[in-house]
């Protein structure tokens, strides 16, 4: 029987300039109000000039491995999950890996947008089917500030920049990842999009003009699906292990709207003080919300070993679903 695999150790990090919405109202015609009112975010943290996905990645990993008293080398795979890569290519996952010395590793990057930290805790669990894989690092990290358009209200006040890791490897029976239910939906593809830089509209001098290399959104269907899309995924890894809202001590949710995370939450009958939100202080940080919202959540006492948790997440693509996991159990090497 597989060994199941479980999230060892967490890290954070976000980028080293707090802009608050009153900075905000500096660059672009909006209030501190509207922007509590409607999303829920106070502030954000943005990079200096020039630091990409790799450098604001590092720290959070390196705090993960110290957390789980694990060296770079100790390390069998990098999952890297980002829209915003320090380049096209070569993946952010080989700059990490370079950069933090790990000797005996592959890596590689995942693409999923809001989704891509579930959709890598899936994919690394997977990997450790391998009993030749001891431990893989999730990082979720993104620079969303250096892709949005900051004359653009809509879009600009939104983000942040983050990362969040996961170190996975295996656990007891009964704890670790559970389930996963995860689904695309390319129906959404328009609705939230950086149209220029890829290979069907490469960059050009009018591709900038026209500032289609920034996130274009379509808010409002964004919003509407994001709520039903974490309900249904929740209800989904619900449904298959017998469980109900009441068997979940907490949900941690994609961060892209306190409005998103109180309509999912309601949906699930799931109380506030089951679920994590730290959306107020950092703003949407793309694939960094999940696990930051989690580092703080255990930072604050809120996770304890047997806690069930869902981790659920919505995204551009569309990209959703959710990660149903018995916290604890950690072999520490045993296995
Ligand atoms: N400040 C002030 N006014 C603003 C701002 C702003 N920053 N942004 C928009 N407005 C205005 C609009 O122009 C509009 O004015 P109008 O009525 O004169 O035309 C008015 O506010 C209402 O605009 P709506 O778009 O209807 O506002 P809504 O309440 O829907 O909130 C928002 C917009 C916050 C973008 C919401 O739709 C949302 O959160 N959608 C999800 C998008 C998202 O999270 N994307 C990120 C990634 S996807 C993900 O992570 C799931």
């Amino acid at each position: 029987m597989t060994v199941p695999v479980g999230i060892l150790a967490t890290g954070q990090n976000f980028g080293e300039r707090l802009v608050t919405n009153h900075d905000l109202e500096a660059i672009v015609d909006t209030t501190d109000d509207w922007i509590v009112q409607r999303t829920g975010i106070r502030q954000r943290y943005w990079v200096e000039e020039g630091t990409g996905a790799s450098d604001l990645a590092v720290p959070a990993l390196m705090a993960a491995l110290d957390e789980a008293g694990l060296t770079p080398d100790d390390l069998d795979a990098i999952i890297v999950t980002t829209v915003t890569p320090d380049t096209m290519f070569p993946a952010t996952a080989c700059r990490i890996q370079q950069k933090i010395g790990a000797a005996n590793c592959y890596g590689f990057d995942l693409s999923a947008a809001c989704s891509g930290f579930i959709y890598g805790v899936t994919v690394g669990a997977g990997l450790m089917s391998d009993p030749a894989m001891r431990y893989v690092a999730v990082v979720g990290v993104d620079v969303m500030s250096t892709i949005i358009d900051k004359t653009d209200r809509a879009t600009c006040v939104l983000f942040g920049d983050g990362a969040g890791v996961a170190i996975l490897g295996r656990v007891e029976p009964g704890y670790g990842v559970l389930d996963s239910y995860h689904r695309i939906n390319g129906q959404g593809g328009d609705d939230l999009i950086m149209p220029a830089g890829g290979s069907k509209l490469p960059t050009s001098a009018a591709t900038v003009a026209a500032r289609q290399h920034y996130v274009h959104q379509n808010g409002g269907e964004v919003f509407k699906h994001a709520i039903e899309g974490m309900a249904d995924a929740c209800r989904a890894v619900l449904n298959r292990n017998d469980l109900t809202p009441e068997d979940i001590d907490l949900v941690v949710p994609h961060q892209a709207n306190v409005r998103i995370i109180n309509g999912a939450a309601q949906r699930l009958q799931i109380p506030l003080e089951r679920v994590a939100i730290n959306i107020e202080n950092h703003g949407n940080t793309t694939s960094a919300t999940i696990p930051s919202a989690l580092h703080q959540a255990r930072q604050a006492g809120r996770v304890k070993d047997g806690d069930k948790l869902i981790l659920t997440s919505f995204g551009a693509g569309y990209t959703y679903g959710s990660v149903l996991m018995q916290w604890g159990g950690a072999l520490n090497g045993r296995a």
